[in-house]
């Protein structure tokens, strides 16, 4: 197992002269609202832990005023914390000595704001290499490198021109550019994509997607937006008032929402098609049957069956489906052994539906390497569907 990238313990920053008593009144149960009526002190983030993985997108989502951007600068150390540590690569953020921090910020965590503020005089291409440049890269290394990220991102040929020239997706690209040109082993990415509308959001999240495919970074995204958090998550810690109220995979948010404050994120959302058939599986609906052998006995299926199941999955020795047993027309126990296609347990609901709608059966749902895990039939998908589809439409 690869060490966390990123880890958060107990962190928290209250805003204000007297983040003591604030602290005390946090630890004795009391909301931000009830702090700052009674202190004045602003709570930021209160008691925050999690660890971000090596290569995983780490979504912090949450309304405004949840403590997103509080919770990064305190990663980064643009803010200093009032209580608890953040640890990089192992190595304790807080004790990292001043010239070294900023080094790191500049090589190891590159951001990228909403607002991307690149500099009108200068051309993309310069732009894009600003980073590099402030880190003291000669002028022909960091143009080429510059020029290689701005293929990545689709903007080699605008290397020459102005910010000015651009739409304000492609000058977001540009910041996106800027900030991959450094390398970094952290991406840290506020709200970066929030000013564009939803055609060219769409289109950034799927150039960041490409780009993970093909170099698995370290990013730490926060989103005000569930769809663009489900999208592009690995994982998402779900923020209020300055807490961390749920950290799950997409699919664990969905199908297990904390609270009604995140429950209320999926408002207008078809979350459905965010799930997969391992979201939607049973585990023990179906009778198991081992089996290595052609022939099947009629006697050990009626045992497997047992008065009241219709269906068994045959499994061989490693859990692999053989396919599946029935009741013949007379009711008794056949032998017969039924082909049967199994659904892989990361296919998206859209599959799933139309697999299993085509079929009388159960299916079986395997994992990566072939072995059972599951089985999907009509209920289910319908009770998937109308939970979440039809308190939407
Ligand atoms: N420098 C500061 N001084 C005082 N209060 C602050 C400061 N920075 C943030 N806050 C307060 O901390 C809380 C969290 O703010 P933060 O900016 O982290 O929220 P956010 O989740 O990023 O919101 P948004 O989605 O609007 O960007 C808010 O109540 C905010 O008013
Ligand atoms: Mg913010």
């Amino acid at each position: 197992m690869n060490s966390p990238k990123v880890v958060v313990e107990g962190l928290c920053k209250v805003f204000g002269t007297n983040p003591k008593q604030a602290t005390s009144m946090l630890a004795g149960g009391a909301t931000k609202e009830e702090v700052f009526a009674r202190t004045g002190q602003i709570v930021g983030v209160h008691n925050v832990s999690f660890e971000v993985k090596e290569g995983e997108i780490f979504v912090l989502m949450g309304l405004s005023g949840s403590g997103k951007s509080t919770l990064i600068r305190l990663i980064n150390r643009l803010v200093e914390p009032t209580a608890g540590k953040v640890l990089i690569d192992g190595r304790d953020v807080a004790s990292v000595p001043r010239p070294e921090l900023t080094a790191l910020r500049r090589k190891d965590m590159s951001m990228v704001f909403q607002s991307f503020a690149l500099m009108p005089q200068r051309t993309v291409l310069s732009n894009a290499a600003f980073g590099l440049e402030v880190a003291g890269v000669g002028k022909k290394e960091r143009e080429r490198r510059a020029m290689t990220v701005l293929e990545q991102v689709g903007l080699a040929p605008f290397a020459e021109k102005l910010p000015a020239q651009l739409s304000g997706g492609m000058q977001q690209r540009v910041g996106l550019a800027r900030a991959l040109a450094v390398n970094p082993s952290l991406m840290i990415m506020d709200e970066a994509f929030s000013a564009l509308d939803p055609l060219k959001r769409k289109e950034m999240q799927n150039v960041l997607l490409d780009l993970q495919r093909e170099q698995q970074r370290t990013i730490l995204f926060v989103s005000h937006d569930l769809e663009e958090a489900l999208r592009i998550g690995t994982r998402i810690a779900i923020m209020e008032g300055g807490k961390v109220v749920q950290i799950g995979t997409p699919q664990e948010i969905i199908t297990n929402p904390a609270d009604d404050y995140v429950r209320a994120f999926f408002e207008g959302i078809d979350t459905s098609r965010y799930l997969t058939a391992g979201d939607l599986m049973q585990t023990d609906a179906v009778p198991l049957m081992h089996s290595h052998t052609t022939q099947i006995d009629a006697s050990s299926v009626a045992a497997t069956l047992n008065g009241h199941a219709d269906y068994a999955f045959v499994l061989d020795g490693e859990r692999r489906i053989r396919g599946f047993v029935c009741r013949d027309t007379t009711g008794g126990a056949s032998p017969r052994l039924n082909a049967v296609e199994c659904i892989r347990r990361s296919t998206p609901l859209d599959d799933v539906v139309q697999r299993v709608v085509a079929s009388r059966a159960p299916l079986p749902v395997v994992e990566a390497d072939g072995s059972y895990c599951g089985s999907v039939n009509k209920t289910n998908v319908l009770n998937v569907l109308t939970r979440h589809r039809g308190s939407h439409v």
